[in-house]
């Protein structure tokens, strides 16, 4: 007897903490003291809606997807108000034909212990907003997930790759390496003239860049006329 009475209320708090945050988001002039944190290195001047864009629908069908949802009659997720930020609002701006690591690559099969792990197919993951910092994936051990096994044919370092794989030097791999390979970098070939692990740690927490240029800039997204 007990269940119908929970899942009542379950539905109800559940439309009525829908409704808060819908009006929540939708109030006007107040966008700046929303924001769950300071936003990351460059977003300074972004605007919310570049990547909170409204969900489909009006918000009444919207909380008809979420009763749907609470009451077991609909497994998709719920956009309430606004929709999940994902790949397509970054990409907008940050257009890279020629990234290293586009996220697409990693929705293959053969990725799928690092998607469970780090869930690198998401920009998102790297870059959890409003913290403040540039990149939220502190240190490069998760390079491990994918160059575990990593040995370079003539290598031409001097402290070769499968040494740094075996010592678990992860945190070297930045300091020759960019990720996305958007910085006019040349890998060096002497672990003494790679940027230190400091340096790097700096610049994933926001600081000045020790990578070289040029880099490929963010471009502004054509606004939409309705
Ligand atoms: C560069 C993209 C970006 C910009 C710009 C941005 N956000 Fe966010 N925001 C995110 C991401 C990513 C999340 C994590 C939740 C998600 O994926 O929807 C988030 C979460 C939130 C949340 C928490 C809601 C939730 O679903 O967890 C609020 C509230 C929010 N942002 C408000 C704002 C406001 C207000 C602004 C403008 C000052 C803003 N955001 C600008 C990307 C952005
Ligand atoms: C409306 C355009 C826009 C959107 C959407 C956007 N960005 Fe940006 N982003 C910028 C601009 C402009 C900068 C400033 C640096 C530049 O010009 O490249 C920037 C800077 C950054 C930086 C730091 C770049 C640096 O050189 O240090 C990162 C990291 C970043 N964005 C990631 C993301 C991620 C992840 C998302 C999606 C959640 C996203 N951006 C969405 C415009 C955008
Ligand atoms: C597995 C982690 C990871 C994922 C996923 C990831 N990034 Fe990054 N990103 C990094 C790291 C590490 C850096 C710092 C090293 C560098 O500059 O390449 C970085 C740097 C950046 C920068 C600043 C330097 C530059 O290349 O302009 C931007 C902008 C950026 N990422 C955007 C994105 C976007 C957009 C996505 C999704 C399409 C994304 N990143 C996905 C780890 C990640
Ligand atoms: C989710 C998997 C994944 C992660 C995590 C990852 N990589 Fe990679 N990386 C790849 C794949 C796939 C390639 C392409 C190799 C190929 O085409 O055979 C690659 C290629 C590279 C290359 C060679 C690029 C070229 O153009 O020859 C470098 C250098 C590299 N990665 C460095 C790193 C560093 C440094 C990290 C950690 C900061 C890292 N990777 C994390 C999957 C990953
Ligand atoms: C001292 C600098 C240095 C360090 C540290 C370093 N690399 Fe490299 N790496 C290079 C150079 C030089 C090459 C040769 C290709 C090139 O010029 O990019 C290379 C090549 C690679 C390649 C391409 C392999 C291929 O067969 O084409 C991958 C992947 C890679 N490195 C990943 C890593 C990872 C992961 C780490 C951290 C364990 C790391 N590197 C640490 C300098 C470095």
């Amino acid at each position: 007897m007990k269940q119908p009475t929970r899942r009542r209320i379950g539905v109800g708090t559940g439309v009525l903490v829908g409704l808060a945050i819908t009006a929540w988001l939708h109030a006007p002039g107040q966008a700046q003291l929303r924001a769950p944190g300071p936003m990351n290195s460059g977003h300074g001047t972004v605007a919310c809606e570049s990547c909170h864009r409204e969900a489909p629908g009006t918000t009444r069908q919207q909380l008809q997807t979420v009763v749907r949802h609470w009451i077991g009659r609909d497994d998709k997720p719920v956009d309430l108000g606004f929709r999940a930020v994902g790949n397509a609002e970054c990409e907008s701006c940050h257009v890279r034909p020629d990234d290293r690591h586009p996220v697409y690559r990693f929705l293959e099969p053969r990725f799928a212990d690092a998607r469970a792990a780090i869930h690198p197919e998401q920009c998102t993951s790297c870059h959890r907003e409003h913290a403040g910092v540039r990149v939220t994936v502190a240190d490069g051990t998760y390079c491990r997930q994918c160059h575990g096994d990593l040995s370079v044919e003539n290598d031409p370092i001097d402290v070769p790759h499968r040494e740094l794989v075996k010592t678990q030097r992860w945190d070297s791999c930045l300091g020759c390496h960019d990720f996305h390979g958007n910085h006019g970098m040349k890998s060096p070939t002497r672990i003494d003239d790679a940027i230190p692990p400091a340096a790097i740690l700096t610049y994933l927490r926001g600081g000045a860049s020790p990578y070289p240029p040029p880099i490929v800039r963010a471009r502004t997204p054509e606004v939409k006329t309705p």
